[in-house]
């Protein structure tokens, strides 16, 4: 498994009770990280923040790591592992939380398709990214719009830059079989890949790795809660 890159993947349930879930999740994590979801003002912000971190814990166990290895925040925000056994990131959106974990730098994003405004593309993406964009069927574009910012925000994770990186300053392009073509100009061999994974017709996920093979894993609310231990 250590070779692979994982993608596990939990969704908050239909119907629940914030309160009482949030009370279970507190239960499993140390104060640290609770200290710094508390500062998240929505309660599904903090359900969210604090399943990521389950994630993470599941996540590490399978492959043999310690579970309980403290997380510091690095620059421009991105958590990673004191102990640099892995590399890890997450994301979450609606119902979707998502956590990579793999050897080597990684990002990862998940995004609910709502409806968007395309002078946000305008704004933001490459010049070439616009041009693809505008010659989708208009029946195609809400999902490729989706297709392209996912892709954009997992390599911005994976660098650890986040919004840091202007948009426009590299392009990508999805295709069919979901593997995303990457043109950075800044890089001149490039070690990342990017592609999108299947997850739920009303979402779109993105992974950027460094060419390890993939394994998604979804856990589901109740499998995780059984699985870590309360601290
Ligand atoms: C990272 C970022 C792109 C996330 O955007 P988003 O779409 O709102 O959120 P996502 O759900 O996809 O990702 C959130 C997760 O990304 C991770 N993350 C935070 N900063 C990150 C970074 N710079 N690079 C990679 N991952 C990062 C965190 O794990 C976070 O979840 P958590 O707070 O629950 O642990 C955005 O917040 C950003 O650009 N941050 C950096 C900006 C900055 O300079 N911050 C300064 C603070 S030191």
């Amino acid at each position: 498994m250590n070779n692979l890159c994982v993608v596990l993947c939990v969704a908050l349930p239909d119907e629940y009770h914030p309160a009482a879930l949030e009370r279970r999740l507190r239960r499993r994590l140390d104060r640290p990280t609770l200290d710094r979801i508390d500062r998240l003002r929505q309660p599904v912000d903090r359900l969210r923040s604090m399943l990521g971190r389950l994630l993470l814990r599941h996540g590490l166990r399978l492959r043999g790591l310690d579970d309980d290895a403290g997380v510091t925040i690095g620059h421009y925000g991105k958590p990673r592992l004191v102990d640099g056994t892995a590399e890890f990131n997450l994301s979450h959106a609606g119902r979707w939380v998502v956590c990579a974990i793999s050897q080597t730098a990684v990002g990862v994003d998940v995004e609910q398709m709502r409806p968007f405004d395309l002078v946000l593309a305008w704004r933001f993406f490459h010049r070439r990214e616009c041009a693809a964009l505008a010659v989708q069927p208009a029946a195609a574009q809400h999902d490729y719009f989706f297709r392209l910012w996912t892709a954009k925000e997992a390599y911005m994770k994976a660098l650890g830059l986040g919004f840091q990186r202007d948009m426009a300053s590299f392009s990508v392009a999805p295709r069919a079989d979901l593997h995303v073509a990457l043109d950075d100009p800044q890089v001149s061999s490039q070690p990342y890949m990017l592609s999108h994974l299947e997850l739920d017709p009303g979402y779109r996920l993105a992974l950027c790795r460094q060419g390890q093979p993939v394994q998604v894993l979804p856990v589901t609310l109740d499998h995780l809660l059984s699985l870590t231990i309360i601290h």
